[in-house]
Parts: structure tokens; C-alpha cells; sequence
């Protein structure tokens, strides 16, 4: 399946995300790279950390980027992820040495010399500021899935913006755009999508039950976020976003949708908006792939039976999951 680069801002459900990539034979994580987005870029890079001692996978570098948007000031959320970004959980901090260089140097050096793919799961500040000054590396990526956007699913910020896009709305704008140049698509996996992922008390138990170790760190790190989702959503549970976007990345048939054109709206009102011409009003080549369809059983037994141990280290096959039919 090949070489990716995982862009984040983890942030809870990036971590979420990270676990899952961390947990799948499929891929070759060749290094992570943050973002400022729920938290700023130093301190997601502090938590992709954690995540990676928590799987045993600090051989796995992390790079620091950007830290503000292209234009726009920027609007953290940590009413979301908590103080530290892991839900304050406030886990200790990962010691020692780490490698040099900042995520846009990462990202031009490994797209120079490979071909790679590219799951961004925050803001895309990083990746248009390297493709405004290198758009010919955009050739290079195999394949961009980002979550973010949202077509007929409402907005988590604004009546109409996702985060991600809304954050940074002209970064977003650009990577959409320039893909278009490129004659390529990137795989939207938005709110249509995410929206049906909630992690529930139940499940977070069931979880618990089956891996301990990570079991326990998934707790700690979501109790805030479904505290919020009360609050905010009166849901039970949490909404998880982005570890959508890596299970679809190793799985096609996690998510289904249709080819269009899509433009990201700069400012006003509509800031962040992802305006998807799927009735083709502008006769433009396809830049994206909208994802409007998924299982979120098929989901939950994927992220499980991948990020779950049993006691002799060993993962949990799907078809021993059953009793997440009734959860
Ligand atoms: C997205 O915004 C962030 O808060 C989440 O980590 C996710 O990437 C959902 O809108
Ligand atoms: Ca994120």
C-alpha cells in the first residue's frame, strides 16, 4: 500500500487516528508532521509523542510546521480538546533527542526523492504553503485524503464550515485548487462522513475491556471530548473524525462517493465553506472526491480489531467483536 506522511493536529481524534495508522501492517509511516489547528504546532507535536510512546513507535519522526494560518488569525480548539489537546489528560511529556528540521522542510526532502501519500488530518496550511512554492511536487503525491469539508452535512464551526477548512480556509482554498491544476483529486472525507463515527460510553467500555493498556489511554484522552459533545451536541459520546480518513486510506470500501469540483470559500460569512458543484453548474474537471456513505459498524470493528490487543499481544479478529452489533 506504501509510504505516507500523516499531517495532523492532535488533538483527540487525531490521536485516535494516529493509533490506527500505528496499528496497520499496510502502511509505512516515513514521518508525522503538525500543524497548528486544535492546538498549536509545538504542542501537537508534544501529543503525536505521546501517542507514539503509548504504541511503542518513537522510532517514528515527528516534525513541527506551521504555526499560524496563510491570512487569518488563528482560532485554536482547545474549547474542544482540552488544555493540553489529549482531553487534560495532562500525560507526561516524551524526553529526548529528536530529529532536526521543520515539517515543510520534511515534506519537500521526502516528496523530492518519492512518491508518497499524504493523510492530512488537520488545517492544509502546511501542505499549500510547500505546494505555492513547489506546485510541480504536487506530482509526487500519490494520494491525498484529507478530512475536512462538508457537502450536505451542516458545519461544526459555522453554520456551514468544518474546522479544518474554516481554520484555514485560504490554505484549504489553494491545495484544492492547485490539485485541480495538477489534474489530480484529493478524497474528502467530511463531515457527511465523520459525523456517523461516535464513540459511545458503551463502546469505550467494551474497548476497555478487550486492551486495558490502550483501552485506558483512550479513556483518558476522550472524557473531555464527550463531556463537550454533551454540552455542545447533546450527544452521548464522541463524534471521531479523522480516524475515518485512515481506515478509508487502507480500505475503499469504508466510505463511498462521487468525483466533482470543489472550491473552499476564503472569508464572509460562508469562510471555510466547501462549495461542491456535484450538479457540474461549472463544467470544471473534478478535483475531489466527495465521501457521502458509510458503515460505521464496519468502522468500529476495523479501528478495534487493529488497535485492540489481546493479552499475548496478539490483535482481536473482527468476527470476535460480535457484541458490538449491540452496543
Ligand atoms: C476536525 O477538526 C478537529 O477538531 C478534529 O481533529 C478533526 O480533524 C473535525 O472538524
Ligand atoms: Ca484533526
Amino acid at each position: 500500500m506504501g509510504k505516507i506522511i500523516i499531517d495532523c493536529d492532535p488533538g483527540i481524534d487525531d490521536s485516535l487516528a494516529l493509533m490506527l495508522a500505528l496499528s496497520s501492517p499496510e502502511l509505512e509511516i516515513a514521518g508525522i508532521t503538525t500543524v497548528s489547528g486544535n492546538v498549536p504546532a509545538d504542542m501537537g507535536t508534544g501529543n503525536a509523542r505521546k501517542v507514539l510512546r503509548q504504541m511503542g513507535r518513537l522510532d517514528i519522526p515527528v516534525y513541527t510546521g506551521e504555526s499560524v494560518p496563510l491570512k487569518c488569525s488563528y482560532t485554536d480548539a482547545m474549547d474542544t480538546h482540552g488544555r493540553d489537546g489529549l482531553g487534560e489528560s495532562f500525560l507526561p511529556e516524551v524526553q529526548g533527542e529528536f530529529p532536526e528540521g521543520s515539517a515543510l522542510e520534511f515534506l519537500e526532502k521526502t516528496l523530492e526523492k518519492e512518491k508518497i501519500s499524504i493523510i492530512a488530518l488537520g488545517p492544509m496550511t502546511n501542505l499549500a504553503k510547500l505546494f505555492l512554492k513547489r506546485p510541480e511536487l504536487i506530482g509526487q503525491v500519490e494520494e491525498l485524503v484529507s478530512m475536512g469539508g462538508n457537502f450536505r452535512s451542516h458545519g461544526n464551526c459555522s453554520p456551514v464550515a468544518e474546522y479544518n477548512y474554516w481554520c484555514d480556509p485560504d490554505a484549504a482554498a489553494v491545495c484544492y485548487e492547485l490539485f485541480g491544476e495538477a489534474g489530480k483529486k484529493i478524497e474528502m472525507i467530511g463531515l457527511d462522513v465523520t459525523r456517523k463515527i461516535v464513540l459511545t460510553p458503551n463502546i469505550l467500555e467494551y474497548i476497555c475491556r478487550l486492551d486495558p493498556e490502550n483501552g485506558d489511554f483512550i479513556r483518558k484522552i476522550t472524557g473531555f471530548y464527550m463531556d463537550f459533545h454533551w454540552e455542545y451536541e447533546k450527544i452521548i459520546g464522541c463524534v471521531i473524525n479523522d480516524p475515518l480518513a485512515v481506515a478509508y486510506f487502507i480500505d475503499r470500501s469504508m466510505c463511498r462517493g462521487f468525483d466533482s469540483y470543489t472550491a473552499v470559500a476564503a472569508d464572509g460569512i460562508c469562510r471555510g465553506q466547501t462549495v461542491v458543484d456535484s450538479m457540474d453548474f461549472w463544467k470544471k474537471k473534478p478535483n475531489s472526491h466527495i465521501l457521502t456513505e458509510t458503515d460505521s459498524g464496519k468502522f468500529m470493528r476495523f479501528f478495534l480489531s487493529r488497535v485492540l490487543k489481546k493479552e499475548d499481544g496478539s490483535r482481536w479478529r473482527e468476527e470476535e467483536l460480535s457484541l458490538l452489533e449491540s452496543l
